[in-house]
């Protein structure tokens, strides 16, 4: 039985929830890869901040680059684009396989990093970097290679769609709302990056450059914020049958000047008709609607945000990278390592 060296970059909201989820549950994980998945340590700008749950002192370090260069996986939860970029490069270079949830990182040099990866032979997971805890990247990158996807019109964003809803069901103020997305944990460091789109933005093009197969920088995504977004506008488009959502939107579109097909992405606000699935997502959640053109429509539901949430999707792909690193461990077919025991119990409640 072998262990694999863990590196965490960064504990903070998700980062903090992985380390616990790990230390926790880090045997059950190591079942289902059939190798010992070992948190070697987890590198932090100051090791005595405080943090949302606690990680063992002697785990901390500041010394991110030499803790990177002793570990099979490195998982990177700092955000923002520097150091973050020159410390998954040089994983890459040393050899790790990368987990990351940076989206600002990935939509601004995606391009670059896949390529370092490609050409050491590396993989670079990124489930947690759109959607938070929903599966959206894999399905689009895996289960949908064989379809021809269309459109994808996404929620994939907490802050926004949690104030959009309280306008439009408690008619409550954009900045109350605002106040308690921020206190609940949603908003981002800077809440500009939520209601101004740019957030959504950085997703819709992870989004669209999965969805297209084709790579599609944040800087052609068109945005639209929400801030001029009424009340009065909101009770309008209700007592009209629908209800405003920030969208982001990729879809293949011929353009009418040229009559050249290609991919359009933005963000802005839109109007739903109550009677489509993303109108029936409320609070901070968010939705992923693919049309393909063999599959149909297909939606994704859940948290987009969230420490513990967000880590789930994290732990999966750490599953994923240390399971390619064990030769003879579970491939992708039936896991039943568990045994758990198959219960006689029927209905114990027909309400849902
Ligand atoms: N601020 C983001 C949101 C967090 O509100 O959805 C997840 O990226």
């Amino acid at each position: 039985y072998r262990n694999l060296r863990i590196a965490l970059l960064g504990a903070g909201s998700v980062g903090s929830q992985v380390a616990r989820l790990l230390l926790e549950h880090g045997d059950e994980l190591a079942a289902r890869v059939g190798a010992g998945l070992e948190l070697i340590g987890v590198a932090v700008r100051d090791v005595d901040a405080p943090r949302d749950t606690a990680i063992p002192k002697h785990l901390l370090t500041t010394d991110a680059v030499t803790l990177i260069q002793s570990a099979d996986i490195v998982i990177e939860l700092m955000g923002g684009i520097q150091p973050a970029r020159d410390y998954i490069t040089l994983a890459i270079n040393s050899g790790a396989d990368v987990v990351t949830g940076n989206k600002a990182l990935l939509a601004t040099h995606g391009p670059e990093l896949f390529a370092l990866a490609d050409q050491v032979g590396a993989q670079l997971y990124y489930e947690a970097a759109a959607g938070g805890a929903i599966p959206i990247i894999r399905p689009l990158r895996d289960s949908l290679a064989g379809d021809r996807v269309n459109r994808v019109m996404g929620i994939v964003n907490g802050t926004t769609n949690f104030i959009l809803d309280r306008m439009d069901v408690e008619g409550d103020s954009f900045e109350n709302a605002l106040a308690v997305a921020t206190r609940l944990g949603y908003a981002e460091a800077d809440p500009t990056a939520d209601v101004g789109g740019f957030d959504a933005a950085q997703k819709a093009a992870i989004l669209a450059s999965l969805a297209f197969h084709t790579a599609v920088p944040v800087e052609a995504v068109h945005r639209e914020g929400m801030t001029t977004v009424t009340a009065k506008q909101v009770e309008a488009a209700a007592k009209a049958g629908f209800v405003v959502k920030l969208l982001a939107i990729c879809e293949r579109l011929v353009d009418p000047a040229t009559g050249v097909e290609g991919v359009v992405a933005r963000v802005h606000p839109a109007l739903i008709s109550r009677r489509h699935p993303l109108a029936a997502v409320h609070d901070a959640k968010n939705a992923v609607f693919v049309q393909a053109e063999a599959a149909g429509d297909l939606m994704f539901y859940g948290a987009g945000a969230g420490g513990t949430e967000t880590a789930s999707a994290v732990l999966g792909d750490l599953v994923s990278a240390a399971r390619r690193h064990v030769a003879g461990g579970p491939g992708v077919g039936e896991s039943t390592h568990a045994n758990l025991p198959v219960l006689g119990i029927g209905a114990v409640t027909t309400r849902y």
